[in-house]
């Protein structure tokens, strides 16, 4: 059933419909199955962007991993420009220690969120650790950061939907888009 036939009047175009996104999480999942075959793994939601992606890419993965699940969350952005630093706001419940550890994040931007996240459960000693991320802008590095697992690349520009926000909003949408400029905007 399609209960929007239509875009959000905020939305300037869509960069992934659901169809795309669908697709997209339907394989990283089986490649996430293939990898992991017969092991444990602790998946790791970043709080709140990952909400979406974390739970289709979940119902992706096969029986063949022993999966848990738990959540992280950082503070990341005001409004549209990087602060470069995090704090962990909400912490894991599970012992990551000598666990296979998959940190699902909604977008790589900087680097800086992840690289932080990332040192931070590493010094926990994990069995392993990796991270998959629904979009990347490889573009807009501002320090070296390769997620193992990448759903899609895109383009320098400030998306929302799928999980991701605008101050909160947008979150709900079934795709990812390209929001409008502030005065043509609704909210
Ligand atoms: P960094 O720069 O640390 O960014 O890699 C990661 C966090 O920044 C947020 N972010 C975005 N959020 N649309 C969003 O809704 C975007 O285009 C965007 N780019 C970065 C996001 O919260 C991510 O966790
Ligand atoms: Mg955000």
């Amino acid at each position: 059933m399609h209960i929007d036939a239509f875009p959000h009047p905020d939305i300037h175009k869509i960069l992934l419909d659901e169809q795309a996104l669908g697709d997209r999480i339907r394989a990283l999942g089986a490649q996430i199955t293939r990898d992991y075959s017969q092991r444990r793994l602790l998946v790791v939601g970043v709080l709140k962007g990952s909400l979406i992606f974390m739970s289709d890419l979940l119902r992706a993965l096969g029986s063949e991993v022993d999966v848990m699940v738990d959540f992280m969350a950082v503070a990341s952005y005001a409004g549209t420009a990087s602060t470069g630093t995090i704090r962990v706001l909400l912490d894991l419940r599970e012992n990551p220690e000598g666990r296979d550890v998959l940190v699902v994040e909604d977008i790589v931007d900087t680097g800086l969120t992840l690289t932080s996240l990332t040192e931070t459960l590493r010094a926990r000693r994990p069995g392993s650790l990796e991270v998959c991320t629904l979009l990347d802008k490889p573009d807009c590095r501002k320090t070296p950061f390769k997620p193992k697992y990448v759903g899609f690349q895109i383009p320098n520009e400030f998306v929302v939907g799928f999980g991701l926000d605008y101050d909160e909003r947008y979150r709900q949408l079934p795709y990812v888009g390209v929001l409008k400029p502030l005065q043509a905007r609704t909210h």
